[in-house]
């Protein structure tokens, strides 16, 4: 019964991507290695992470990003942070990034690959030690190689990310990533400094009893979205929203649930960003069984026409999700 990707539990993610590797005769290489180095910004995001209280890494910059969000101090190393190891890796050509307007050029221009970020995600909970994140999403560049990369290498749309993740700091480090076959999940271990394989194959339970939104938004939803949270407080359903989108996606992917982010007054096109918050996250749940939609169409199906684009967002357990956009139509 040994498919052909199949290790145990326990393996360390360099052993699994190594196999997965040698079990596609084709592939080169480079994907893998990007995959460790995004590893590696990992562990180093949550060696900052966990020592924030003591460095005074905590509170903000003082200045607003591109989103008009004001910065914390933790955005901006993980931004850098990031970007550094993306660029000494050697495997990607450029980057985009919440924290950053524009294009950021590695100057590795013979990469084949362009990765979109959100450094750290969740953060007005930075400075309380609730969980955060990371999120990241990879293109295969459609610009020749050798060339200065372009805008087009980002605007392919979510169904051309060739992999996707993200990395939850939370009660313990995770990172969940898939290539496009599966999705499987690996807990740092941080005496060995490895990923562990800990999650193999996650398969989103197709129903669920966790809804997940700002209730305080609620007189901003759109009628069609109220009423279907009022069925969720009929059936006694569990509401639970920690504010940090790794963190319920997370907890809703492995426990069943539904996570939404409406249009709101003050965000009318929803506040999460395409590119780097739910392009990503979609395409996990695709490998997972979850569904994603904008309530007209599937996340995967949006024309990005500018990277920081923002999208309305409800993804999780198929039966809710579904359920809900009955009550929109
Ligand atoms: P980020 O910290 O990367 O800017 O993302 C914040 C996002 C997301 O993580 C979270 O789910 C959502 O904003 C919370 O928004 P509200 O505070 O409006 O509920
Ligand atoms: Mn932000
Ligand atoms: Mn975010
Ligand atoms: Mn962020």
């Amino acid at each position: 019964a040994s498919h052909p990707l199949a290790l145990p539990v326990g393996v360390t993610l360099d052993r699994y991507i190594m196999h997965r590797q040698t079990a596609f005769p084709y592939a080169t290489g480079e994907l893998s290695q990007l995959l460790r180095d995004i590893a590696l910004a990992g562990k180093i995001i949550h060696r900052e992470v966990n020592r924030a209280g003591l460095i005074d890494l905590t509170g903000g910059m003082g200045i607003q990003n591109v989103q008009g969000e004001s910065q914390q101090k933790l955005d901006m190393i993980a931004n850098i942070r990031f970007s550094r190891a993306l660029k000494n890796g050697g495997e990607a050509c450029a980057i985009i990034s919440e924290e950053e307007e524009e294009i950021i050029y590695t100057g590795n221009n013979h990469a084949k690959y362009v990765v979109a970020m959100d450094p750290l995600d969740g953060s007005s909970n930075i400075d309380v030690n609730v969980s955060i994140g990371t999120i990241f999403s990879i293109y295969r560049r459609v610009t020749p190689i050798g060339t200065q990369p372009t805008m087009a290498d980002f605007l392919q749309g979510g169904r051309r990310q060739v992999a996707a993740g993200y990395i939850l700091y939370g009660s313990s480090t995770i990172l969940v990533y898939s290539t496009g076959h599966n999705a499987n999940g690996f807990t740092y271990d941080a005496s060995l400094g490895e990923f562990i394989l800990s999650h193999p194959d996650i398969q989103c339970p197709a129903d669920g009893q966790i809804y997940s939104c700002n209730d305080g938004n609620l007189d901003d939803y759109e009628p069609g979205v109220q009423a279907y949270l009022s069925a969720c407080r009929r059936k006694k359903y569990t509401a639970r929203y920690i504010g940090s989108l790794v963190a319920d996606f997370h907890r809703n992917l492995l426990k069943g649930g539904i996570y939404l982010y409406p249009p709101t007054k003050k965000n009318p096109d929803g506040k999460l960003r395409l590119l780097y918050e739910a392009f990503p996250l979609a395409f996990l749940a695709e490998m997972t069984g979850c569904v994603a939609t904008t309530g007209q169409q599937s996340i995967l199906d949006i024309k990005p026409d500018s990277f920081h684009q923002r999208t309305p967002l409800y993804i999780g357990s198929p039966v809710m999700v579904e359920n809900l956009v009955g009550f929109l139509a």
